[in-house]
């Protein structure tokens, strides 16, 4: 008996950083790039689950790891929400095609497989709240304080408008548009950045919050013209909301130097998206630029780049 689930990777639009004080954000999930998860029958002692991740060299039992793997901890939360403590033995082998901590999410889309493959073969399939909830617990380990949007646009796999601690709400996508994502190839754990910060708003409060409003202004705005199909207003909501992301020292000589070459190539707007420091920034494009874009971000030194289409 087997047992697949797969999560998207996402892109945050529009509020990072932000979110984490309370402030909006908008995220996508970006098909693209996947994890799967799959759970397998073995034929050994009950109690027994061996983990397979090849893309990160892991091949271990679940009792080896120490319980603050992301993997362990995704493992061990199923079977308690499921209150399991003698599950069949089984082998999780884990895949993804999303690239790790590069602000696509990876952490919290592997989180989602895994807990939806695990709670399906274990006959139990755990509804979205509680992937969500369980995905989340996992984020803490990676991020240490995380807002929650990954786990959540990556579990529901849709547009969302989150806020934290608010319920939650889907955007509904007006006119279709096209987002390029550009890599730096530069890994840069969101930890660190939200770290930098949260040190930055605890010697000036006042200048942080400032910054935040802003940016919660510029998140309206994006989610009014995003569900009135009004995309032309989306370029410069992106460029201001990377100034700001600038002033929260959170972008990088790289993220800066590709939003540039994306605008001068023919973009709408760019911005870096996630953590910042590395990872990936987005550009907003016409379909019929988007090659060029695309060719002009690997010019200026993208690691690598993703056309997708919103919506
Ligand atoms: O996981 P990333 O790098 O896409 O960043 C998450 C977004 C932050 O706002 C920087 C952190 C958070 O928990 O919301």
């Amino acid at each position: 008996m087997t047992t697949t689930a797969t999560a998207p990777g996402k892109i945050i639009l529009f509020g990072e950083h932000a979110v984490v004080y309370r402030r909006p954000a908008l995220a996508v999930p970006v098909n693209d790039v996947q994890a799967t998860a799959t759970v397998s029958k073995l034929m050994a002692v009950p109690g027994e689950i061996q983990i397979e991740a090849p893309g990160i060299g892991l091949s271990s039992s679940l009792a080896a790891l120490r319980a603050d793997h992301p993997l362990a901890a995704a493992i061990k939360g199923t079977l308690s929400a499921l209150s399991i403590s003698r599950p069949p033995a089984c082998t999780v082998h884990v895949e993804s095609t999303i690239p790790v901590a590069a602000g696509l999410g990876s952490g919290a889309a592997v989180s989602v497989a895994i807990i939806r493959a695990l709670s399906g073969f274990l006959g139990n399939p755990l509804p979205d709240e509680k992937v969500n909830s369980l995905a989340f617990e996992v984020e803490r380990i990676h991020h240490g304080t995380p807002s929650g949007i990954d786990n959540t646009v990556v579990c529901y796999g849709k547009p969302v408008y989150f806020v934290k601690g608010m319920p939650l709400e889907f955007v509904r996508i007006g006119w279709p548009f096209v987002v390029v994502i550009g890599d730096t190839g530069i890994p840069s754990p969101t930890k660190d950045t939200v770290g930098d910060v949260r040190r930055a708003w605890d010697s000036n409060p006042e200048k942080l919050e400032k910054i935040f409003n802003q940016i919660a202004i510029v998140v309206q705005e994006a989610r009014q013209a995003i569900e009135c199909g009004n995309i032309s207003a989306l370029g410069p909501l992106m460029d201001e909301n990377h100034s700001m992301l600038q002033e929260l020292g959170v972008s990088s000589l790289e993220l800066d130097r590709l939003t540039a070459a994306a605008r001068g190539s023919g973009a709408q707007g760019a911005k870096l998206s996630g953590g910042g420091r590395g990872g990936n920034m987005i550009a907003l494009v016409d379909m019929a630029d988007a090659d060029r874009v695309a060719q002009a971000l690997k010019s200026s030194g993208a690691r690598r780049t993703t056309i997708c289409r919103i919506g």
